[in-house]
């Protein structure tokens, strides 16, 4: 992997995934009863650790990255400021509402290589990795605690592994681009299989996360639910096949989760779900249609 690469590749990551872990901190720190505190102040300071290191990315991204990148709405969609203020309201947790202001404003370009930027970013690489994991562990634990009856939490245990699960693909993708070793064909299979799943999930959270008065949204999630279980069992048989199948699912999933978030922050769906959940699904269907799109050229 060449210097362009690698720094192309980094800023990707982190542009993605550090808003996805200090996110899933935040929906763990709001599920957390009172008298957990102290596991709401720990997720707390892993929603602060990623927001810094995101702070940077930002800076060190603006004139770096695609134009692709950008378009993808991957990294922040038009709804995530909304999303994010109503959330912070609703829950009075901490959102660092600035980022998300800058990367609206992020410019793309060619990649500048100097010796500076990469300095920095390997030093961000290196200093995310271990934090990442540190994550996982806390995630591992809650997990363990609630299966074991130990604690409770408005969080369903499958998303506890669920979020678990993303964290590692961050951890693994993460470490390949630091040791810079470049992805096989077979990998980005498997990354397709992992998002397909992590697609099936979303299906079943949003249905079990909506108002059961809510009759045809539920139906619909069912659906969307069983077309990638569908695609997931298939798999193995036809890759190529399936990359197009994915593709279309997912632009058909990410609409309706795209009307689902308009519906929550219009308060016109009846709903459990946390307003910057709605926006932070929408992003991973776009995240993944863009690996898509990648795969298929
Ligand atoms: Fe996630």
């Amino acid at each position: 992997m060449n210097n362009n690469e690698y720094i192309r590749l980094s800023l990707e990551l982190h542009l993605f995934f550090d808003r996805i872990m200090k996110e899933h901190s935040l929906f763990l720190e709001a599920a957390f009863l009172e008298k957990d505190a102290k596991l709401k102040q720990v997720a707390q300071e892993f929603q602060k650790s990623f927001s810094n290191i995101l702070n940077k990315i930002v800076y060190l991204a603006n004139g770096n990255v695609t134009n692709q990148l950008l378009a993808s709405n991957e990294i922040v969609t038009k709804n995530t400021y909304l999303a994010e203020s109503q959330t912070r309201k609703l829950t009075g947790g901490f959102i660092d509402v600035d980022i998300t202001l800058n990367e609206l404003n992020l410019k793309s370009g060619r990649v500048k290589v100097t010796n500076e930027l990469l300095n920095e970013i390997s030093t961000i690489n290196k200093q995310t990795i271990p934090l990442v994991e540190n994550l996982i562990k806390f995630k591992n634990d809650i997990l363990n605690s609630v299966l074991s009856c130990k604690l409770y939490t408005t969080n369903y245990p499958l998303l506890i592994s669920h979020i678990m699960n993303e964290a590692k693909m961050y951890h693994n993708l993460l470490s390949r681009v630091e040791s810079r070793s470049p992805f096989t064909k077979n990998e980005l299979y498997e990354q397709e299989i992992f998002w397909n799943t992590i697609m099936k999930e979303h299906a079943e959270f949003i249905r079990g996360l909506l108002d059961p008065s809510e009759h045809n949204l539920i139906l619909t999630a069912d659906k969307y639910a069983d077309e990638y279980k569908k695609i997931i069992r298939n798999y193995r048989n036809n890759p190529t096949y399936l990359t197009n199948a994915s593709l279309n699912e997912t632009i058909k999933f990410r609409d309706f989760k795209v009307t689902g978030e308009e519906g929550i922050l219009n308060c016109k769906i009846k709903s459990i779900i946390i307003p910057l959940l709605a926006d932070h699904v929408v992003r991973e269907a776009n995240h993944f249609i863009r690996i898509l799109e990648n795969i298929n050229t």
